[in-house]
């Protein structure tokens, strides 16, 4: 038999010039990921995942009107989030059923043709952001908002949601957490969009699949718990005494760990600055004291450290976004890279299938049921 890697852990399952992670750096498409996230927009990095190469003006400017040509949805998505919200679905339920559902309106869906396949990233990227502001503001009983022309998809995702325009701050600190979530070399949602359309299923199936796979609380799922785990211990007093328990109770911590970074992930430190300010800001400080005392007591007593997850659920909390949509929001800003992914596989596929080691029970004969 050969050797099982438990997890995948350690095998090279594709080439990629999307993103790498080398010596626990984060890069995308050879740019460092700090470089990105302090000077770029998102809709750059959309484009540097799509195309390997940052945009000119000319480029932006022919991205940014189709990203907004295609945000609005048809009415028929609305009227179907009726249904959902009668059923109280969660939002990345929602969203998986949605994404698909985008299929519908679009007669192309099928074209796996390579000058077919940039155009329905953008169309994808766009139309996600409209979905999961909109379902918010369905369930809400509120009219959806549509885009405005002149804002950022960051700024124009936060407007879509809220139905009042964004602060620089807001808007600034959104571009930046869009921009760290966006791709992360071969993660298990990536994994997944790349394994589906490896048949030479379509896009909307990869980006159905990776949303059902970010969902989980191991991956995506993490920062929506991390948030309850903050509101279950209440105040910094009971900080100790909550990881105590968890500890004993051997529970994982939501928001700790990681596959590929054991020396810390590059992306918390960001969200933990954007943390400390925007919890400051709001008058909620002591959610970030207690985050970094529970980083700092899970340091010394696991050796676990911070991954995205962590700071991010005190960011997007203070900025009054509701604690499920946190993981549609990483779903928002990963369909970058997980289109990217998919064009990437695409352009050179062999349908992904591997083997397992069969440990079950052999050499059996059918027997009658009656004799069972
Ligand atoms: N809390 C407590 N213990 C943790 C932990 C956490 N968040 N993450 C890892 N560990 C422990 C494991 O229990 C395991 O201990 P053991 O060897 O005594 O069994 C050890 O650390 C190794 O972890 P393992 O689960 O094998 O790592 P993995 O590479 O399979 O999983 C994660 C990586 C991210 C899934 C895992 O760290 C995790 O579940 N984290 C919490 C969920 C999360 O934040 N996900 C978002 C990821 S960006």
């Amino acid at each position: 038999m050969a050797e099982l890697m438990r997890g995948l852990e350690g095998v090279i399952a594709a080439e990629t010039k999307i993103s790498s992670i080398i010596d626990s750096q984060l890069t995308y498409a050879g740019y460092d990921i700090d470089d990105l996230t302090e000077n770029a927009q998102f809709e750059e990095v959309m484009f540097l995942l799509w195309n390997y190469r940052l945009p000119n003006q000319q480029e932006l400017a022919e991205l940014k009107e189709k990203l907004f040509g295609y945000m609005t949805l048809s009415p028929r998505v609305y009227s179907h989030f009726e249904e959902y919200t009668t059923d109280k679905v969660h939002p990345m339920t929602a969203l998986r059923t949605s994404v698909s559902y985008l299929a519908h309106f679009d007669e192309n869906a099928d074209d796996n043709d390579q000058a077919a396949l940039p155009e329905r990233a953008i169309r994808i990227q766009a139309k996600i952001a409209s979905l999961v502001a909109s379902f918010s503001r369905v369930r809400e009983g509120k009219e959806p908002v549509k885009p405005d022309p002149s804002l950022s998809y960051a700024a124009n995702f936060l407007y879509m949601l809220r139905g009042e325009k964004p602060t620089d701050v807001e808007i600034e600190g959104f571009n930046k957490a869009l921009i760290l979530h966006a791709d992360h070399e071969l993660n298990a949602s990536a994994f997944t969009a790349r394994c589906s359309v490896s048949s030479l299923s379509d896009m909307y199936s990869g980006i159905t699949a990776a949303v059902g796979s970010l969902k989980g609380p191991l991956h995506g799922g993490a920062n929506e718990r991390v948030m309850s785990m903050l509101f279950d211990i209440g105040s910094l007093d009971n900080v100790e005494p909550y990881l105590e328990k968890a500890f004993a109770n051997k529970d994982k911590i939501m928001g700790f760990g990681h596959r590929v970074y054991k020396n810390g992930d590059p992306r918390a430190k960001y969200l933990k600055e954007m943390s400390r300010k925007i919890t400051e800001e709001t008058g909620q400080s002591e959610l970030f004291e207690m985050s970094v005392k529970i980083a700092d007591i899970l340091e010394k007593e696991k050796g676990l450290l911070p991954n995205v997850d962590f700071y991010s659920a005190t960011v997007y909390h203070s900025m009054g976004i509701p604690h499920d949509l946190f993981t549609p929001i990483f779903a928002v800003s990963r369909t970058a890279g997980w289109t990217a992914h998919i064009l990437e596989q695409l352009a050179n596929n062999r349908i992904i299938r591997p083997r397992a080691n069969y440990v079950g029970e052999t050499d059996r004969k059918y027997e009658p049921i009656e004799a069972r």
